[in-house]
């Protein structure tokens, strides 16, 4: 089985995020400039948002995905307060015609603080929800 973890991040957050969900099933997460080329079961996706918006490298992201590619999505992000990202990347997900993971992760991380403990477990755990 081959995963896949992509991020975009500005500040570090939705790094250490996918970091954490990285070490817990054994999957070295990658920045999203790092194209998916070869076959993969499961993708997991995630970013931050900026002043309301997704960041426009990671809408390009999705835009460039091979459906042929990948066998189903997982979209995760982190944000002040906004789902915005979330919900872009499982609208774009499904316009791909990609299945999409029906759990998601959304972590609240203001700007300027920092993942917490407890936040990198709860990403750890649902990396290894994930079947
Ligand atoms: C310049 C800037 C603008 C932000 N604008 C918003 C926003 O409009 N809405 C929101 O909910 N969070 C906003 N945030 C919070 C980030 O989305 C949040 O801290 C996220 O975890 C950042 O992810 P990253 O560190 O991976 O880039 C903003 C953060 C920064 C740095």
């Amino acid at each position: 089985m081959n995963i896949e973890i992509r991020y975009q991040s500005r500040t570090g957050h939705t790094k250490a995020v996918a970091e954490a969900m990285g070490k817990a099933i054994g999957v070295t997460p990658k920045d999203i400039k790092t194209p998916v080329t070869k076959p993969t079961d499961i993708l997991f996706i995630g970013g931050g948002i900026y002043a309301f918006q997704t960041d426009p490298e990671l809408v390009a992201f999705m835009k460039n995905l091979d459906p042929e590619k990948v066998k189903k999505v997982v979209v995760y992000a982190t944000s002040g307060m906004l789902k915005g990202t979330l919900k872009k990347l499982q609208r774009l997900t499904k316009r791909k015609k990609i299945p999409l993971h029906p759990e998601t992760l959304l972590l609240i991380i203001p700007q300027k603080t920092a993942p917490t403990k407890s936040q990198l477990e709860q990403a750890a755990n649902f990396a290894k929800s994930v079947k």
